[in-house]
C-alpha cells in the first residue's frame, strides 16, 4: 500500500473551531465549467462552419443556417446552450469572487480571463439582434439580414462582430488547450489542432465577406429586395429600440455583477485579515500565512509571492504543484479520490500531496518538488523509477576506439553522419537484447539491463552479455560499410558489471531521464577502461558471467586492480565478443 493509499484511508483531521470563511468551489465546479465550456465551443465551431459556407454562396449559408437553428433553437438545443452559458458565466463570476490572488497567474490564463470578460458586452448585441428579436418579435433573422446589418451598413457593428468572432474563438481555444495539454498524445496532435484553430475562423471570415458581397449585389435587384424585405417580418423601429434597451441593460448588469464580485472578494480579504492564521514554511525559510482551512497551499504560495508550479492553474489535474509534506501532515484532510488518482499517475512517493488540494489547518512545512516553471510534460504518466529505487541491475559501458583520430581528419558533416550511424547501430543492439540505452556520452554508450519489473539480476546479466555480442556484430557492420573511408577499423571496448544501483529520473529541464548511479555503475565504467589495457573487446566481472549462467571457460580469466576497490577484482575478458550474440543464453544453473 502506498502512502497515497494510506493517506486516503487515514482518519480525517479535526477541524479547528475558527476556520477561514472564504468561499470555495469543489471538483464539481471544475467539471461543470469544463463541460459547459465544451458545449459552447461546439456551438461556436458549428456557427463558424455555417459562416464558412458563405464562401460557396449565400444560399449555402442560408441552408446551413436553417440546419444550425434546427439544432440549437430546438428545445433541447436551447436548454443545452443557454444552460451552458448560465453555468459557464456563473462559475466564471464565482471563480473571480473566490480567487484569493492574481499573483502567479500565467499569461495564458490572464489572456483567457480578459477575453472572457469581453465576450458578454460584445456578444449581447449579436444575440439580441438575432435570436432575441426572433423570439420576442417574430423576426426572421436570416443570414442576408445579418450580412446587410453588419457587412453592408458600414458602421462599427461589422468590425466589432469580427473582433467578437476572434475573441470567442481564442478564449475557447485557450480553454481547450489548457484542458488537453496534459494528455500524452497532445504534443503530437498540436500542429494539426493549431492548423484547424487558424483555418476555421479564417474560413468563417472569408465566408462572411464573400456572402456579404453577394447580398450587396442582390439588393440592387428591386424584385429580390422586396421579396427579401417581406421575408424579414420587421415590426418597425420599436424592434430596434428593444434591441438597444436589452444591450444597455445587459452590459450594465454584467458590469454591476463583476463589480460586486470584486468588492465581495476584497471584503472577504479584509475579514480574513482579522483572524488567527497558520504558517506554511517552505525551503529557504520562506513563509506564507493563511487562515486555517481557508486556502490551499498553492493559493498561499501565490499570495505570498512564492513561485509555485501550477500547469493546470490549481484544478487538481496536472500534479505539477506537488509538494513533499515534511511536517504537519497530520493536520491535513486525507486526499480525495481525484487527488489519489493524480498522485498515482505520477508515481508520487509517500508524503507527497497536491498543493492545490490541501488546505492547512495547522502549521505546515512543505517542499515543492518541481521548479516553478514546470512544463505540462511533468504532468504526464511517469516512469516507475520517477522517484528513485535501489534495485539490482546490470550496467554496460561501451567506448568506440579510433573515433577521435577519425574525426580529426574528416569534415564535421562526415563525423556527425558516422557518429549517428554508430549510435543507431549500438542503440538497436541494446534494445534487441531488451536493454535500455541510458545515454550516449561522446562516442561512448551507457546501457542498463534488468530494469523491467521482476526481471532480476540474472536476466539483466544474460541480456547485457547478449547485447555485447550484438554490439560487436554491429561494429563489424559499421566498419564494413565505411570500408575505404577508414584508415583503420573502429574498435569497441565494453565493460559490464552487475549489482545494486539507484535508478531514478535525474537531470535538469529537458535533460531529465531515467539513469543509474552508484558503485555498480562506476565499476562497469572502469571495466570498460580496463578493456583498453587488456586489448580486449569485452571485460565483465565474474559476477556477471556467474549470474548469466555462462560457461566460464569461454572467457579468459584474470584479476585486475579496479580504482576504488581495496582487493583485486576477478574479471573475464574476450578479444572478440561477437561469439556472445547467440551464445549468451544460460547453459546451466548459475554457479
Ligand atoms: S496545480 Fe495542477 S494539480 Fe495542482
Amino acid at each position: 500500500m502506498s502512502a497515497v493509499d494510506g493517506a486516503a484511508e487515514g482518519p480525517p483531521a479535526a477541524r479547528p473551531a475558527r476556520e477561514g470563511t472564504r468561499p470555495r468551489a469543489g471538483r464539481w465546479a471544475v467539471h461543470l465549467r469544463l463541460y459547459s465550456g465544451l458545449v459552447l465551443f461546439v456551438f461556436v465551431a458549428t456557427h463558424y462552419l455555417n459562416h464558412a459556407a458563405g464562401m460557396v454562396s449565400l444560399d449555402a449559408m442560408e441552408a446551413g443556417g436553417a440546419a444550425f437553428k434546427w439544432v440549437w433553437r430546438s428545445l433541447p438545443g436551447t436548454v443545452l446552450l443557454y444552460g451552458a452559458v448560465t453555468v459557464h458565466v456563473g462559475l466564471a463570476i464565482w471563480a473571480t469572487f473566490a480567487r484569493r490572488t492574481w499573483r502567479g497567474i500565467t499569461r495564458g490564463e490572464a489572456l483567457q480571463i480578459l477575453l472572457g470578460l469581453a465576450i458578454v458586452p460584445l456578444a449581447i448585441s449579436h444575440v439580441s439582434a438575432t435570436r432575441g428579436i426572433t423570439e420576442f418579435w417574430d423576426f426572421n433573422d436570416r443570414y442576408a439580414y445579418v450580412l446587410q446589418a453588419l457587412y453592408l451598413s458600414g458602421g462599427w457593428d461589422g468590425p466589432l462582430q469580427l473582433i467578437l468572432l476572434l475573441v470567442v474563438w481564442l478564449h475557447g481555444c485557450l480553454g481547450v488547450h489548457f484542458w488537453l495539454r496534459l494528455r500524452p498524445w497532445y504534443p503530437g496532435a498540436q500542429l494539426t489542432l493549431y492548423t484547424l484553430a487558424v483555418l476555421l475562423p479564417l474560413a468563417a471570415i472569408l465566408g462572411y465577406l464573400h456572402a456579404g458581397q453577394e447580398v450587396g449585389r442582390l439588393l440592387a435587384d428591386p424584385v429580390w429586395r422586396d421579396t427579401y424585405r417581406d421575408s424579414l417580418n420587421y415590426a418597425g423601429p420599436q424592434v430596434r429600440d428593444w434591441v438597444y434597451g436589452v444591450n444597455d441593460a445587459t452590459r450594465a448588469g454584467a458590469a454591476i455583477v463583476l463589480a460586486l464580485a470584486l468588492v465581495g472578494r476584497y471584503g472577504w480579504i479584509l475579514l480574513d485579515l482579522r483572524r488567527t492564521r497558520v504558517t506554511i514554511r517552505y525551503p529557504d525559510n520562506r513563509t506564507a500565512t493563511v487562515l486555517p482551512g481557508s486556502a490551499t497551499v498553492l493559493e498561499a504560495s501565490r499570495e505570498a509571492g512564492i513561485p509555485h508550479a501550477s500547469v493546470c492553474g490549481g484544478r487538481g489535474r496536472c500534479s505539477t504543484c506537488r509538494v513533499k509534506v515534511i511536517d504537519g501532515a497530520e493536520g491535513l484532510l486525507p486526499p480525495s479520490p481525484d487527488e489519489v488518482k493524480v498522485l498515482r499517475r505520477v508515481n508520487a512517493p509517500p508524503g507527497v500531496r497536491l498543493a492545490c488540494q490541501i488546505r492547512p489547518r495547522r502549521d505546515l512545512l512543505v517542499h515543492p518538488l518541481l521548479p516553478a516553471g514546470a512544463q505540462p510534460s511533468e504532468a504526464r504518466r511517469r516512469d516507475r523509477f520517477a522517484t528513485g529505487q535501489e534495485i539490482e541491475i546490470c550496467v554496460l559501458f561501451a567506448d568506440l576506439r579510433a573515433f577521435t583520430q577519425f574525426s580529426e581528419k574528416k569534415l564535421p558533416y562526415d563525423v556527425v553522419f558516422v557518429a549517428n550511424q554508430y549510435f543507431r547501430l549500438m542503440g538497436a543492439a541494446v534494445e534487441r537484447a531488451d536493454g535500455r540505452v541510458d545515454k550516449f556520452i561522446g562516442d561512448g554508450v551507457m546501457a542498463l539491463f534488468g530494469l523491467e519489473e521482476g526481471a532480476g539480476g540474472d536476466a539483466g546479466c544474460t541480456a547485457a552479455l547478449r547485447a555485447a555480442g550484438y554490439m560487436a556484430q554491429a561494429l563489424q557492420q559499421l566498419n564494413a560499410g565505411l570500408g575505404q573511408d577508414l584508415d583503420e577499423p573502429f574498435r569497441l571496448g565494453i565493460g559490464i558489471h552487475t549489482g545494486h544501483a539507484i535508478v531514478g529520473e535525474m537531470g535538469y529541464g529537458q535533460a531529465i531521464s531515467v539513469t543509474a548511479i552508484g558503485d555498480t555503475v562506476n565499476t562497469a565504467s572502469r571495466l570498460e577502461s580496463a578493456s583498453k589495457e587488456l586489448a580486449a573487446q569485452l571485460v565483465v566481472s565474474a559476477e556477471v558471467v556467474a549470474r548469466a549462467g555462462m560457461p566460464a571457460d569461454r572467457f579468459t580469466r584474470t584479476e585486475i586492480q579496479v580504482r576504488g576497490r581495496s582487493e583485486p577484482m576477478a574479471i573475464y575478458w574476450l578479444a572478440d565478443a561477437t561469439v556472445l550474440a547467440e551464445d549468451a543464453v544460460p547453459a546451466g544453473p548459475p554457479a
